[in-house]
């Protein structure tokens, strides 16, 4: 394994000290809770190694929430990147191919390049709406690609698939004998209601979730991998035995509590992305330099500034950061040209939100003079 920091973890809000950012717009979640939001009395939790597949309260939840047969086919990660890790290591070969639709979630393209095997790119366009071709995709595969990576809704661009398209694409993996894994990190987070659980679809469906973004809970590092093909994941837990052979077994204790009581938040997580993203809207509406494909999901936005306004982008980034203290996720987090940039709304309170934006519309006037 050739491994390599990627530069969204490398400048990561985490990385930088949040205490240097004054509104930060790079979170791809909901805002963080606090253990106190949930009022949960661990004191009396075994710390003890636990199921090596995952809590099967949990398991048998997110099976039933998701349309899957049984909780046998729910395999408990730690978070959705560890889930991914597992996913590329278990199926890919150095000498294998692999189609993957990017721009993406860098892990998704970080550990199948680490694993040495070749990557071929669908590579979305802007002028396209970011949406997925269902014949430039054929096109695409190689007699040795194992599987087609998607992300659903996606980050960063929050662009959302249709499900007559998410369902043509698993029909396309099922007649090649193809995997296709879908990653729903962000299933909840549709302003048009979620897609089904893919996994629940096709046996030759993976799908990828996590608590992390939906819910304001990366700190738990709990997700899970979804898959009808038991035998798969039976493999998929052996890779997890080797890693961690348990998740976290507090971890999984505040999931559970957290996934049994989740109709107490959710109504008003939504509620809050939607009146962020009316911020954003209006923000958008009311200037002329950036345009976008907007978002119908997530809790991203991916505009650029457009290409025929003569700025230099490095003063952009300088200036919005050092003068404005405003941090946005620049393309090349994304391998995207850095004139676009993400811009997470679903994190900031409104105030930050919209004073942060101000500042994007700032620095682009700055960095053009
Ligand atoms: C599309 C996508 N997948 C996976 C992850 C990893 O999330 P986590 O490991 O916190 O569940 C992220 C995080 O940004 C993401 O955006």
């Amino acid at each position: 394994m050739r491994y390599r920091r990627m530069p969204i973890e490398v400048e990561s809000p985490e990385q930088l000290g949040y205490d240097k950012i004054k509104y930060n717009l790079t979170e791809s979640s909901f805002a963080d809770m606090t253990f106190g939001d949930l009022g949960l009395d661990l004191n009396r939790l075994p710390l003890a190694y636990c199921d090596h597949r995952g809590k099967p309260e949990l398991r048998e939840l997110i099976a039933r929430e998701g349309g899957l047969p049984s909780p046998h086919h729910i395999l408990m990660t730690p978070g959705a990147a560890g889930a991914l890790f597992i996913i590329a290591t278990t199926l890919l070969e150095p000498d294998d191919h692999l189609l993957v639709v990017r721009p993406n979630y860098a892990t998704n393209l970080e550990t199948p390049r680490a694993i040495g095997c070749h990557v071929d790119f669908y590579d979305l366009k802007f002028e396209e709406g970011f949406d997925i071709d269902l014949d430039r995709l054929t096109r695409l595969l190689h007699p040795k690609t194992k599987y087609i990576s998607i992300t659903v809704p996606h980050n960063p661009t929050g662009t959302v698939l249709s499900e007559a398209r998410l369902r043509a694409i698993i029909a396309l993996a099922e007649s090649r004998g193809l995997k296709l894994l879908v990653d729903e990190t962000y299933r909840e987070m549709t302003y048009g209601g979620p897609l089904p659980v893919a996994a629940a679809l096709s046996p030759a469906a993976i799908s990828v979730s996590s608590l992390s973004k939906t819910y304001g809970l990366p700190g738990i590092r709990m997700g899970w991998i979804a898959c009808q093909d038991e035998a798969l994941l039976e493999t998929f837990l052996a890779a997890k035995e080797q890693i961690v052979i348990c998740n976290s077994v507090i971890d999984e204790e505040i999931a559970w509590q957290f996934m049994r009581r989740k109709a107490d938040w959710l109504p008003n997580i939504q509620k809050v992305i939607r009146n962020n993203f009316g911020i954003v809207r209006q923000w958008y509406a009311g200037q002329s330099e950036l345009e976008w494909v907007e978002p119908r999901g997530g809790v991203v936005a991916f505009p650029r500034i457009k290409p025929a306004l003569n700025l230099d982008v490095d003063r952009f980034y300088q200036i919005l950061q050092d003068k404005h203290g405003t941090y946005v996720g620049p393309g090349h987090w994304f391998e995207m040209d850095r004139r676009f940039f993400r811009i997470g709304y679903g994190w900031p309170k409104p105030a930050d939100l919209a004073a942060g934006l101000q500042a994007i519309s700032a620095a682009v006037r700055e960095a053009k003079a």
